[in-house]
């Protein structure tokens, strides 16, 4: 038995373009309905979040950011701060995204500067962890996700945990069409909850929204946001069709997670 609301996430990733990014944000403002029983935040690309940030006004959904350093200013060509990343409106930010670890080749201790760092900087963190194939098939998945939520959260205090999401997206399951079973997801999702509650407390572990990522769409987000720890998603390419996330917006708040 939980209260927590639920929250759904856009990852745009490197798509969109002014104009598509601007309509896709109208048409969200302003077909959102959900009379606050979600939280629901979007992530378009960096050059496009102040604009965005007016498409959005007046809109219950938050602007947010798929990354930013954790130097507050000075030679870091390319970064970006987390107060410049105000300026423009933003109140979530991702850290640990899969992309940016297998791609991008960011280590676990980068990923807890950011974390951190965002964390220090009074903005909403979205920590993203997740196993590859290889791990999953060799049996690793709980174990890589119990290092990846560990390495992740050091430093981080109880009280900032409120201000943490954790999403589970297995590497394997992003981009692909191929999803997690919710039976899979949920069995994930209650180990990083029993960790959160050897982490932290029991209290915190049941406050903390563990949301699933990896192919969610409208056709299958309703049997996996069913799932007791399954308190929402971070959805990449349904994000960018309005009617798409949309859906998945309002079977999160249908399930009452
Ligand atoms: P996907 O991406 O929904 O396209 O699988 C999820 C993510 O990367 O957050």
């Amino acid at each position: 038995m939980t209260n927590r609301t639920p929250f759904v996430g856009g990852n745009w990733k490197m798509n969109t373009d002014a104009t598509t990014g601007n309509a896709l944000a109208r048409a969200l403002a302003s077909g959102l309905d959900t009379s606050g029983g979600v939280e629901v935040a979007i992530y378009p690309p960096f050059v496009y979040l102040s604009s965005i940030s007016q498409s959005l006004a007046g809109s219950d959904i938050s602007l947010g950011a798929q990354d930013a350093y954790h130097e507050p200013s000075g030679a870091f060509t390319g970064e970006i701060s987390l107060d410049m990343l105000k300026d423009c409106g933003v109140r979530s930010v991702l850290t640990g995204h899969s992309e940016r670890r297998h791609v991008i080749g960011e280590n676990d201790t980068i990923v807890n500067k950011k974390t951190r760092a965002v964390l220090a900087s009074g903005l909403q963190v979205v920590l993203c962890i997740g196993e590859t194939l290889d791990q999953r098939e060799s049996g690793k998945t709980d174990a890589i996700n119990e290092h990846q939520t560990r390495a992740g959260l050091e430093g981080v205090s109880r009280d900032q945990l409120s201000r943490v999401v954790i999403a589970y997206e297995p590497v394997w399951a992003i981009g692909t069409g191929k999803t997690a079973t919710p039976e899979d997801a949920q069995n994930a999702h209650a180990r990083i909850r029993e960790l959160i509650a050897t982490m932290y407390d029991q209290n915190a572990a049941d406050a903390i929204r563990i949301i699933y990522g990896g192919s969610m769409k409208p056709g299958n987000a309703g049997e996996l946001m069913a799932m007791p720890d399954i308190d929402g998603g971070l959805i990449g390419g349904a994000s960018l069709v309005s009617d798409d996330f949309l859906s998945i917006i309002r079977s999160s708040v249908a399930q009452g997670v």
